[in-house]
């Protein structure tokens, strides 16, 4: 009953008859065509007789892309008009000699910058524009691609006239490129100018139809009229890859209406948008082949770093950057997850939409547990989203919610204003000592990589108080103890890259008493941030990654790291960080193989031939004694542990594992996309993005040069975190 009901509300969306072309289209007679006039296809050395003005457009055609330009595509044969010579700001004209209007429509392709008066391909008669054409692109991004696009010169034949490629644009998108300009009288296919579609919505969401690499194109969403938000999307024209849910329920009863800026009359771009309750596909989701069983990865789209972690209600918050429109970055968004127990995730959509700021940048959360901002409402303390609104200029706001699900950006944004372009990923927290809050930030100052750090009393007012040099993107701080003794702690400054330093901090500066020390020691690990919140009761400081684990051929791409238990240890070298899986893993385990094994050496039988697994935890320690080597082979990955250079060698990427009082445990978790590996007690860390094969679940173990002592060797076999959905699917599939 119910389902019918929805079915008939998705019914209600109305269809691709809606779409209003706004470009008229001329009707042409039925006489046979005459062949095409070629005005310029720019395949020469040099322009002939076109006159050239200025320093754009050089001698001749360029032949594809220029230096420092973005891949350029959509031209014919090898040549182009390209006036990017010497970067946007170089400018120009580029003329032909006088020709007669033989055929009704002189078609083109064009490309660049969208500035109808600076960057402008015009068709003159006696000296005056009749037509004229620009390219497509009027915002940072875009694309380098020309399209085809045509006049109707019906009313011009037999005049003579002239073209001319004008560039007098400088800075972003100064450019123009033109290519193929052909007198036919066949009308050319042409692009629809802001192709529009109307919607009533009934239903959770619009399918958006995708093909990766396909041209993007500017899709606006209006509501009441007014712009509700803008994505740069890969629109199929035709055969998707796969569907982008847009959650469109919050407008729910209202019509709103998709603008495409620029689509092909024969795309289904728009007309194929579908409206339904449910992702499309969904009874394959969380079991598709590349999907990480035990690692987060988004629904659908693309994720990169993890943002706003926090503890708050009794649940673990996970928002990410994510691109909902895309298989790879673009349109930040704050997509958002959340747990019980960091192992099983849920995902309930995005938060933070790109608005007229910007798109939403990383970021951070907090509870505001005193209620500083005046956000919070009776025994209910907020919780506040610090993000950079990456727009020009970047600047750094705020949003918050006393629920954990609906949020609301600050109306006085921006709380902090640009100080440069390159300043991004605010990462707050309470300092208990000054009763302050402080802001790290992320400041590119002429080059210079920099973390700023700021005091507020009120999470909206934010002052400067120091900075500290060497560290990208994406910074963390936070306090530990040394070997678990609350008495003696250090700060750990920690940026995007992992590497960090270990100093102390009065409130106002970073006194860094360590060198940069690296982190990670593996591959694909980005931009960790650690959970604000977690009650002092745990204590623990717990870091997720994002884990640059590429899933070709899927609906969704990259993921996060297992989340990482971080602590401070003393060394030689003074106090280091460890990592380790956080304990709630554990609960994964679903079959467990403790295996009796005293010793490996060269030539034994390998101890784990009767084990097979997908998804699997290996753990052994061990003392090297005579072995040169201690080999594991994890589903086609090998792993070496060799005794001389005291390294970790994960199919040949090698990482600092020394022996830690006279042994080694090295930990191994195996997942469909990746490995993450535990050794020297945690001070060797290496993720690394691997893709085993289906058809090989084995696991071995051997040694070379000797004997090695096997003081304990477990396999266990992990189940998906996913399993509350995959249940739900089969469920669905009547299993
Ligand atoms: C790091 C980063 C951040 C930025 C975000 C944009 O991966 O470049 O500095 O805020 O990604 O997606």
């Amino acid at each position: 009953m119910q389902r019918k009901c929805l079915l008939s509300i998705a019914a209600r969306v109305l269809s691709a008859n809606s779409l209003i072309l706004l470009w008229g289209l001329v009707a042409v007679g039925q006489e046979s065509p005459r062949s095409n006039i070629v005005v310029a296809d720019f395949e020469g050395q040099d322009y002939g007789d076109w006159k050239v003005d200025g320093t754009a457009f050089g001698n001749g055609p360029a032949q594809g892309r220029l230096p420092g330009q973005m891949p350029v595509d959509g031209f014919v044969g090898k040549g182009l008009v390209n006036s990017f010579l010497e970067g946007d700001n170089s400018i120009g004209t580029l003329a032909s000699p006088e020709f007669k209007i033989e055929r009704k429509f002189i078609s083109f392709l064009i490309g660049g910058g969208m500035n109808a008066e600076q960057l402008s391909l015009q068709l003159l008669v006696d000296g005056k524009i009749v037509r004229q054409a620009t390219g497509p692109n009027n915002r940072p991004g875009g694309s380098e691609t020309l399209m085809p696009d045509y006049w109707d010169v019906t009313e011009l034949l037999g005049k003579n006239v002239s073209i001319r490629i004008l560039d007098q644009a400088k800075g972003g998108w100064g450019h123009i490129n033109v290519d193929q300009l052909i007198q036919t009288d066949q009308r050319p296919k042409g692009m629809i100018k802001d192709a529009k579609r109307n919607f009533e919505i009934g239903s959770k969401y619009l399918h958006i139809p995708i093909k990766n690499g396909a041209t993007k194109r500017v899709v606006t969403v209006l509501v009441d009229g007014k712009v509700a938000v803008r994505n740069d999307i890969e629109l199929a024209d035709e055969n998707p890859d796969w569907w982008a849910p847009m959650d469109v329920s919050s407008w729910n009863g209202k019509t709103i209406t998709l603008v495409v800026d620029t689509l092909h009359e024969d795309s289904r771009g728009l007309s194929a948008i579908e409206a339904n309750n449910s992702l499309k596909d969904a009874d394959t989701l969380y079991a598709e082949p590349l999907r990480g069983q035990f690692h987060f990865s988004p629904r659908r789209g693309w994720n990169n770093d993890p943002n706003g972690m926090v503890y708050y209600q009794g649940e673990y918050h996970l928002f990410f950057q994510h691109n909902p429109y895309g298989w790879a970055w673009g349109n930040m968004h704050w997509g958002h997850a959340v747990s019980k127990d960091m192992v099983h995730w849920k995902e309930l959509g995005d938060r933070l939409l790109p608005d007229n700021m910007g798109p939403m940048f990383s970021g951070s959360a907090v509870v505001d547990w005193n209620n500083t901002s005046g956000f919070g409402e009776k025994n209910k303390p907020p919780m506040v989203l610090f993000y950079t609104a990456a727009g020009n200029p970047a600047v750094q706001c705020i949003a918050y919610s006393t629920d954990g699900r609906n949020f609301t950006k600050y109306a006085q944004n921006p709380v902090l204003k640009q100080i440069t372009g390159g300043n991004r990923d605010p990462k707050v927290f309470w300092h208990e000592p000054s009763k302050k809050w402080v802001m790290v930030l992320y400041v590119e100052l002429k080059g210079v990589h920099t973390i700023h750090f700021f005091n507020s009393d009120n999470l909206k007012d934010w002052i400067y108080i120091s900075k500290t040099d060497g560290f990208y993107e994406c910074p963390d701080f936070f306090e530990l103890p040394i070997d678990g003794d609350a008495a003696n702690r250090k700060w750990v400054l920690i940026a995007a890259s992992s590497e960090y330093r270990v100093g102390s901090f009065d409130g106002r500066s970073f006194l860094s008493e360590s060198p940069k020390i690296p982190g990670h020691r593996g591959k694909g690990f980005y931009a960790a941030q650690s959970f604000s919140d977690i009650p002092s009761s745990d204590g623990r400081r717990i870091f997720i990654g994002w884990f640059q684990t590429e899933t070709r051929g899927m609906s969704f791409n990259q993921g996060m790291t297992i989340p990482l238990e971080l602590r401070l240890t003393n060394t030689m070298d003074g106090p280091r960080l460890t990592f380790a899986p956080i304990k709630e893993f554990e609960s994964l385990r679903k079959k467990s193989h403790s295996i009796v094994v005293d010793s490996i050496k060269p030539g034994d039988p390998n101890p784990l031939s009767k084990i097979q697994g997908e998804l699997l935890e290996i753990r052994a320690e061990f003392e090297p004694g005579e072995a040169n080597e201690v080999v594991f082979n994890v589903r086609g990955a090998t792993i070496v542990w060799n005794a001389k250079s005291q390294e970790l060698i994960v199919n040949g990427h090698r990482a600092s594992a020394p022996l830690r009082k006279g042994r080694q445990a090295i930990s191994i978790y195996c997942d469909r996309t990746g490995l993450e590996i535990f050794a020297s007690d945690g001070l060797c860390y290496v993720p690394f993005p691997f893709i085993p094969k289906s058809s090989d679940q084995t696991v071995s173990l051997s040694s070379t040069g000797g004997e090695a002592k096997v003081v304990s060797l477990a396999v266990h076999e992990l189940g998906s975190a996913w399993v509350t959905q995959l249940e739900a699917n089969q469920h669905k599939l009547g299993q």
